[in-house]
């Protein structure tokens, strides 16, 4: 993909889907295998270096990842340790490994490094994550994943996309507050309606693509990861910590919010993403107002590290994001 920022981690799986089988997913424009032992979670590329086949559909066994095509197992360090058809004590040649990336269980998602820099002990997150009771939903959403994320900064859609769920929202967005801290920033304002009330909304945004909202009393989490240049991967996480707090119940909150959100707030949002023309936003032509200074600054940071970033392959950058190409965006110019 030319679009990625590199040496960072990306959220590939929600961690309650990876169990004891392998699985294949198609994330970062590539195909990874995914699989569990009681060391942790592991990755790597999903094609087999003997011929081929899909090492998703392969099993766990005995702490190694099986081929399920002539059954090579390696070890979690990418070591074939085994091939069945040259008897036990064959050695196996080196070229036979498996190309291992780092990989970790970490506030519900299993992630992947992707970059050739050495891991970072893990991915920035949400300071009061509460991970203890998780429900969740996931979907491959037809939208360029940047279209994705620099939405959860948009807050003046609410009362036009979501405004049957969301009486309280008016259309006028005031009280806006930008907090940029690099790799992480942060929006908060009030729609307020013609007679003068108010509902919060909020948004916290880490690159690149872990995402927390909140709408008047509820807040969910999600990562927004690129399955390619066209398709993103959504998936929410709902936290009891997140809902109102009601004893004795826990999962039923978190549910009731996956639902809440997932089920109704994202598929109207689903409807707009994938009715854009595809890629990232062309800011430049863009006639943009103070309440977009959130996503605008998104967009702007996103571009920043992706030019900085030599991606797969040294693969260039599209016309939008090379380095050449001025970040046009100074937020000064969208009034305040
Ligand atoms: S393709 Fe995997 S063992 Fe042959
Ligand atoms: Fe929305």
């Amino acid at each position: 993909m030319d679009t990625l920022i590199t040496n960072t981690w990306y959220a590939v799986e929600r961690s309650a889907n990876l169990k004891a089988r392998p699985t294949t997913v198609e994330r970062l424009g590539a195909r990874y295998v995914l699989w569990r032992t009681d060391g942790g979670v592991h990755a790597a590329p999903a094609q087999c270096p003997h011929r081929g086949a899909n090492l998703g559909d392969g099993t766990v066994r005995n702490g190694c990842l099986t081929c399920p095509y002539h059954g090579i197992e390696f070890a979690t360090d990418g070591t074939a340790v085994h091939r069945p058809a040259q008897g036990n004590e064959a050695r196996v040649p080196a070229k036979a490994n498996l190309n291992t990336i780092p990989a970790l269980d970490a506030h519900g998602y299993v992630w992947i490094w992707h970059g050739d820099d050495p891991p970072t002990a893990g991915p920035e997150w949400f300071t009061d994550d509460d991970p203890r009771v998780i429900v969740g939903a996931d979907q491959i959403w037809d939208v360029h994943y940047s279209r994705f994320m620099e939405s959860a900064l948009d807050f003046h859609h609410v009362p036009f996309v979501h405004g049957r769920y969301t009486p309280g929202a008016g259309q006028q967005i005031t009280d806006i507050e930008l907090d940029d801290q690099g790799t992480r920033m942060a929006m908060s304002a009030s729609l307020t309606n013609q007679k003068g009330r108010s509902l919060a909304v909020a948004g916290e945004v880490i690159m690149p693509c872990s995402l927390k909202v909140t709408i008047g009393s509820t807040t969910f989490v999600a990562v927004g990861t690129p399955v390619n240049e066209h398709r993103t991967w959504v998936a929410a996480n709902y936290h009891p910590s997140y809902t109102a707090r009601i004893p004795g119940i826990r999962w039923v909150e978190a549910w009731l919010a996956m639902f809440v959100d997932f089920k109704l707030f994202q598929r109207q949002d689903r409807a707009i993403f994938e009715a854009l023309d595809d890629g990232p936003s062309p800011l430049e032509h863009m006639a943009l107002m103070p309440a977009d200074r959130g996503a605008a600054l998104w967009i702007r940071r996103w571009r920043e590290l992706a030019a900085q970033s030599p991606g797969d392959a040294a693969a260039t950058p599209p016309d939008s994001i090379t380095s050449e190409t001025p970040v046009a965006l100074d937020l000064n110019e969208v009034p305040a």
